[in-house]
């Protein structure tokens, strides 16, 4: 799939990783829809990286708000062809703490409504969408990557909750794929490692330096840029599909 005249959806598009793939496919010639619940920062994109891209105020979880942010992405561009889904949220909680405060299900279900049915949101309407699209030479309709973590695999104490949703992104990629390749459109699932972004800047300075540490080469925190430019190969290079990919630096997250 060529980046440059085709049309994408961001979610999470508003910071971090989703903020960096914007950048990079707008500066790619890409048109970019934004799909995102924090709008100040979202249209901060757009007023800076101009006409190629557009905002769209989006619950990842809730059908007629993606619904709307994908009719948002055809308007503007007259066919969808790529989304990357990177909204997500961490909900660091114990099991059960020093206290012995029982984890509060209602939180655990949050985090698994958000990052893994908002996930499986996007993807079955964005699915929808791009299997209207005219195939190119290769077959190929459209391309969805989505955004597990390395928690996936190795998820320490008190991620639980998102380790169990970043598991699910991992698992639906492969099932995911063989559906809908009948369509020429590709699943993949990216497994990033600490990148620099305000969610991993959530945690503590001293926790953020032991992460650091943890990374065997290069010894620091990822770079956005580094997440966007695999998606950028992601979305050019077609024989990748239905696998998932850890960008980490070769870390392997300790027990605790
Ligand atoms: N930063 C890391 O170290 C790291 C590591 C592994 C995985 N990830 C994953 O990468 C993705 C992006 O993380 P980031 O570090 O860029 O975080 P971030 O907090 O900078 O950005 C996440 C974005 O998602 C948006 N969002 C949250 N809930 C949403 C919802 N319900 N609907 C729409 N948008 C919503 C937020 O408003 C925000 O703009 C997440 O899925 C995260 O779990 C991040």
């Amino acid at each position: 799939m060529q980046v440059e005249g085709s049309t994408f959806l961001v979610t999470g598009g508003s910071s971090g990783l989703g903020g960096a793939t914007v950048r990079m496919l707008a500066e790619r010639g890409a048109k970019v829809v934004i799909a995102d619940i924090n709008r100040e920062d979202g249209v901060g994109f757009v007023a800076e990286l101009g006409e190629r891209v557009r905002f769209a105020l989006t619950d990842v979880t809730s059908e007629p708000q993606v619904q709307a942010s994908i009719e948002t992405a055809l308007d503007f561009g007259g066919s969808l062809l790529g989304v990357i889904h990177c909204a997500g949220i961490v909900t660091p909680r114990r099991v059960l703490d020093k206290d012995g405060i029982v984890h509060p299900l209602d939180l655990f279900a949050k985090g698994i409504q958000v990052n893994l049915v908002g996930t499986f949101n996007v993807t079955r309407l964005a699915a929808k969408a791009m299997a209207q699209n005219v195939p190119t030479s290769e077959g190929e309709r459209g391309v969805i990557v989505n955004t597990a973590s390395i928690a996936a695999f190795d998820g320490q104490i008190g991620q639980a909750c998102y380790s169990a949703s970043k598991a699910g992104v991992v698992g639906m990629t492969l099932p995911l794929a063989r559906e809908l390749a009948r369509l020429g459109i590709r699943v993949m699932t990216v497994a990033p490692g600490v990148f620099e972004t305000p969610m991993a800047l959530e945690v503590s300075e001293a926790v953020r330096e032991s992460l650091t540490r943890l990374a065997l080469f290069p010894a620091r925190l990822g770079r956005p840029s580094e997440f966007a430019a695999l998606v950028g190969q992601i979305i050019e290079n077609v024989m990748l599909n239905g696998e998932v990919i850890r960008i980490d630096g070769a870390v392997r997250m300790p027990p605790r």
